[in-house]
């Protein structure tokens, strides 16, 4: 059995965090050891954190932003991630495609920052696989009206911005894996199933 990073990524209301929870059950039945993880989040000055970017009130500056969500990610890769490496299978709610999909791809901020402070913090690590959850795009829009986040004020044509962002960074890449979530959640949660059974090589 391996043991491997797992990213689930996509847009708000894509369904990443619903799969996330359905693929940590499923290795949890089969007797997987792992751990889950979300960004912003995860270990407990991570969360603190989560709440100040999160919150209706903050109204941090893009650039704040994102040396917060950094902030987050270098608490949770030292404290989490880097002890746990290839001692347990870990699953995390958004990591580094996030960042450049929604702080380059959405706010505009320069691609090489964002590609230095990730290097500054992780050095060479890299996930081992991505599954990418991808919205029709008509849809897009439709399922963060009812969101509380301050991500509610952006439009579809920001959320429209992230995703085309989130293709760019998996094209052509072997270890990504599309999860279309106008298809049934059933034939996804099957799709992400079959994918970790072979990544983890779960008999
Ligand atoms: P998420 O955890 O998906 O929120 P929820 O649990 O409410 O579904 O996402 C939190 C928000 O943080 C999301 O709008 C995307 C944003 N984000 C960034 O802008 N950059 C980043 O690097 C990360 C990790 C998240």
């Amino acid at each position: 059995m391996y043991n491997k990073v797992i990213v689930f990524e996509g847009i708000d209301g894509s369904g990443k965090s619903y799969h996330l929870n359905a693929a940590s059950k499923y290795l949890k039945k089969k007797k997987v050891k792992h751990i889950r993880l979300r960004e912003p989040g995860g270990s407990k000055n991570s969360e603190h954190l989560r709440k100040m970017l999160l919150s209706n009130k903050s109204d941090f500056e893009k650039k704040t932003d994102l040396l917060i969500y950094l902030s987050a990610r270098s608490e949770n890769f030292y404290k989490i991630i880097k002890p746990n490496l290839k001692k347990k299978t870990i699953l995390i709610d958004r990591f580094i495609d996030s960042t450049f999909a929604y702080q380059h791809y959405g706010f505009g901020i320069d691609k090489k920052i964002i590609k230095l402070l990730n290097k500054f913090i992780l050095g060479n690590f890299k996930a081992d696989f991505t599954f990418l959850h991808l919205v029709q795009k008509k849809k897009i829009g439709n399922k963060i009206k009812n969101k509380k986040n301050r991500y509610d004020k952006f439009n579809k044509n920001f959320y429209n911005k992230v995703q085309n962002g989130f293709l760019k960074l998996s094209n052509k890449k072997k270890n990504y894996l599309k999860i279309f979530s106008n298809d049934s959640k059933e034939t996804n949660k099957k799709i992400i199933q079959n994918k970790l059974d072979s990544l983890i090589k779960i008999r």
